[in-house]
């Protein structure tokens, strides 16, 4: 529950050390102060969320809403709600995708599409695209850090999450420039998050914008034409193909996965490091390693590293006991809902109010979700599978990103 210090700016980018910082020991305080050096409204906002419960209006920025049960009636109604007016981030995908996106997105062909690629990403199939994409940079990793090596696992995650999109969409990379081909993967993801999504108050693009997006999509997406009549049923491509999507499709939903899981897997991982540590819960983790499914559940609970979903209303409703009008706009707020639920505690059950609300609810729950969670098991593997645990030596909050995460986060056993 936010507090009186979630108020107070942090000293954006400094260096901390837990042993020297008076706030070091508190898992919500390095929460808060990572939320804030993304974006300084982000704690305020969270703040407020304390009041949106179920709905608050807050003037130019829309309604509001921290409740789990309102947050699941907004994202399961398509009648009333959209991401594809102005305002939602559908929207701002059309600009650069083209209308097909209207369709595809949020229309009626969205529906079919989530059906044909339910099985694009299942529990087996993401376990297996870990060990192929991350096979043998991980163990080098592992070996390293357990043979006593200072690991920054927040640049670690974005080379891993580089070498994910490598393999998912089959991009041609030069292997041999080794992790800085993938950091620059990863960062030409950021990039294009940050042209398409990196705005919560106008979702009009400039052309200027529009341009450079597009520019981006073609380099990462210009070899799709290729591969695809030829890709194999084992690849993204291939499967895109099987289920009937177009090349365009194929294309568009390709830089959507680069999109949507890029940022909010890297920031997942090492700020999952961060809290089995602060919390001093990787400890009972050690000591119960069955626990394993329950600590990255509730690490993607706390982090919700996609703090908020946007929509914007269609037709009038009464919601939460208020007159929501066509027009306005609504925003979920994943994080403080979530984290209304109680600290981090590796042991802590399924929460069936909140279900999965940090990969969203209904039509556009995250198509991701089982690869971002086999993503975390073997990042908490690698922190503790050899049954000792680790410590954080320093740490650098990301300023002025998308997706709150952290610059850099060394570790060491
Ligand atoms: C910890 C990591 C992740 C988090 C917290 C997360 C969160 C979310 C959320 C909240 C949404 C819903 C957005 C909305 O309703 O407007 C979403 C959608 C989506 N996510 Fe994820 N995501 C993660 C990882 C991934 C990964 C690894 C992938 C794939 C590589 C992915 C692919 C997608 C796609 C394609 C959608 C759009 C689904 C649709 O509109 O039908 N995500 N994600």
């Amino acid at each position: 529950m936010p507090v009186a210090e979630d108020l107070v700016a942090p000293e954006r980018g400094r260096v901390l050390n837990p042993v020297l910082d008076g706030f070091g020991r508190s898992a919500r305080a390095h929460e808060h102060r990572l939320l804030s050096a993304a974006r300084p409204a982000l704690p305020y906002l969270n703040w407020l969320g304390m009041l949106a419960r179920p709905l608050l209006k807050v003037p130019s920025l829309g309604w509001i809403t921290a409740d789990p049960l309102t947050a699941r009636a907004v994202l399961n109604d398509p009648e009333h709600f959209t991401l594809l007016s102005e305002g939602g981030v559908g929207h701002l995908w059309a600009q650069i995708l083209g209308d097909w996106v209207y369709d595809l997105f949020d229309g009626p062909g969205h529906y079919d599409l989530r059906t044909r690629s339910r099985e694009l990403f299942t529990e087996r199939t993401s376990t297996d695209f870990v060990r192929h994409a991350w096979g043998t940079r991980l163990d080098e990793a592992r070996a390293a850090f357990e043979s006593g090596e200072e690991l920054d696992l927040a640049d670690l995650s974005r080379v891993l999450v580089g070498m994910m999109v490598v393999t998912l969409l089959g991009l041609p990379v030069d292997a041999s420039r080794g992790d800085a081909a993938y950091r620059e993967i990863f960062e030409t993801g950021e990039e294009l998050a940050s042209i398409a999504l990196g705005t919560t108050a106008d979702t009009v693009l400039p052309p200027d914008k529009i341009a450079t997006a597009r520019t981006i999509v073609e380099r990462l997406t210009g070899h799709i034409g290729d591969a695809f009549a030829t890709a194999s049923s084992d690849t993204i491509i291939g499967r895109c193909r099987d289920i009937g999507l177009s090349l365009t499709e194929t294309k568009g939903l390709s830089t959507l996965l680069m999109v949507a899981g890029t940022e909010t897997a890297a920031s997942a991982m090492a700020r999952t490091a961060a809290l089995l540590y602060d919390t001093g819960e990787q400890h009972r983790l050690i000591e119960n390693p069955a626990w394993r499914e329950n600590a990255v559940r509730e690490a993607l609970r706390v982090t919700s590293p996609a703090p908020l979903i946007g929509r914007s209303v269609m037709a009038d409703l009464e919601l939460g006991g208020r007159t929501l009008k066509a027009g306005e706009r609504i925003m979920v707020l994943t994080w403080t809902a979530n984290n209304l639920a109680g600290d981090y505690r590796v042991d802590r059950p399924y929460i069936p109010q909140n279900r999965q609300l940090w990969f969203g609810a209904g039509r556009h729950l995250c198509l991701g979700g089982p690869l971002a969670r086999a993503e975390l098991n073997a990042i908490v593997d690698l922190l503790v599978g050899d049954g000792r645990p680790f410590r954080v030596v320093s740490r650098r909050y990301g300023r002025k990103v998308l997706i709150p995460a952290y610059e850099s986060l060394v570790i060491a056993k």
